[in-house]
């Protein structure tokens, strides 16, 4: 699939949800090459992260390519109270989509990482997140138009062992958005939960799992956003497509089996194992 947007898709964002749009997870990966794409689009853009130099690049970027605004806001999103400040700075603005992208993974043996490093990241990819989907749905139905896009993954549909919490966080996601793509369809406003496999950003290193073989976040970008407004639940990428297809008739516990196979081989719980083995020989 092309990853760039034609004319007519461009075309329809912004005349549906133009003219600013928010982006958080905007520093990197998937976020930022969405803020690529929608400044392409003529979006004006407000972009979200805690690194101030990645996203001073984006803007830099942004700003000589495309006739846009682009403001940057400072927040560390597990922190509840940034999350509220990002809300009162850009509540003056005439948004009318909001990407919520920022998240991160962990990944090894639930039992052995640290309790606080879990509830970060649930703080982050869940609490900020509803935070946020909570304010411009309401803010979006009051206008009665709007588009909010969620990050979900495609461990959102079993139990991944070794990435547990992880993948319960994006089960959280696909659930919201599942759900919410409904109740605010009355209110004129779309939601769209996009569900991707491996995609080469920084998700890998910070998760600490290998990503060999992974889509581009082009890949993944493109068809997000051109499915925004016609479905509920998407999974991006041909990856994802054949992944998804490859298990479409095995039972969900087939599928917990699998994933624990795959993430033992993408996480450093492989590494201990080995280094096991190795010991007791
Ligand atoms: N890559 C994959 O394989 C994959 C697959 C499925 C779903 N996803 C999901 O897609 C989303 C984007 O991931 P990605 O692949 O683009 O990874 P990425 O390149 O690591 O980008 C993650 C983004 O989240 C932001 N972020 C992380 N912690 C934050 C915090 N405490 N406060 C504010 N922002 C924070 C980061 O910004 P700063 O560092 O500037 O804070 C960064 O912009 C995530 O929700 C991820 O779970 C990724």
């Amino acid at each position: 699939m092309a990853n760039k947007l034609s004319y007519n898709d461009r075309n329809r964002l912004i005349t549906r949800y133009g003219r600013w749009a928010l982006v958080t997870g905007a520093s990197s990966g998937i976020g930022k090459e969405i803020c690529k794409q929608l400044a392409e689009s003529t979006f004006n853009l407000i972009i979200v992260g805690r690194n101030e130099k990645h996203l001073q690049n984006l803007q830099s970027e942004l700003l000589a390519k495309y006739n846009v605004d682009v403001e940057i806001v400072i927040a560390d999103l597990s922190q509840e109270e940034e999350v509220h400040q990002l809300i009162k700075k850009t509540s003056q603005k005439q948004i009318g989509l909001a990407v919520l992208s920022a998240g991160y993974g962990t990944s090894g043996s639930f039992i052995d990482n640290p309790l606080s490093d879990e509830l970060n990241m649930l703080d982050v990819n869940c609490k900020a997140l509803t935070i946020l989907a909570h304010h411009f749905g309401n803010r979006f139905s009051n206008n009665m138009t709007g588009g909010l896009v969620l990050l979900g993954s495609l461990v959102s549909f079993q139990g991944v062992p070794y990435a547990a919490h992880y993948a319960a966080t994006k089960a959280y996601v696909l659930s919201l958005g599942e759900a919410l793509h409904h109740e605010l369809k009355p209110h004129g406003v779309d939601v769209l939960t996009a569900c991707p496999g491996p995609v080469a950003s920084g998700f890998g290193s910070r998760a600490d799992m290998k990503m060999d073989g992974a889509m581009r976040p082009e890949d993944i970008a493109v068809p997000i956003l051109k499915s925004l407004g016609k479905k509920s639940v998407i999974l991006p990428g041909l990856l994802t497509k054949i992944l998804t297809y490859a298990l479409r008739t095995v039972p969900r516990w087939g599928k917990v089996l699998i994933m624990k196979k795959v993430m033992t081989d993408m996480t450093k719980h492989q590494k201990s194992v080995r280094l096991v083995n190795t010991l007791a020989k």
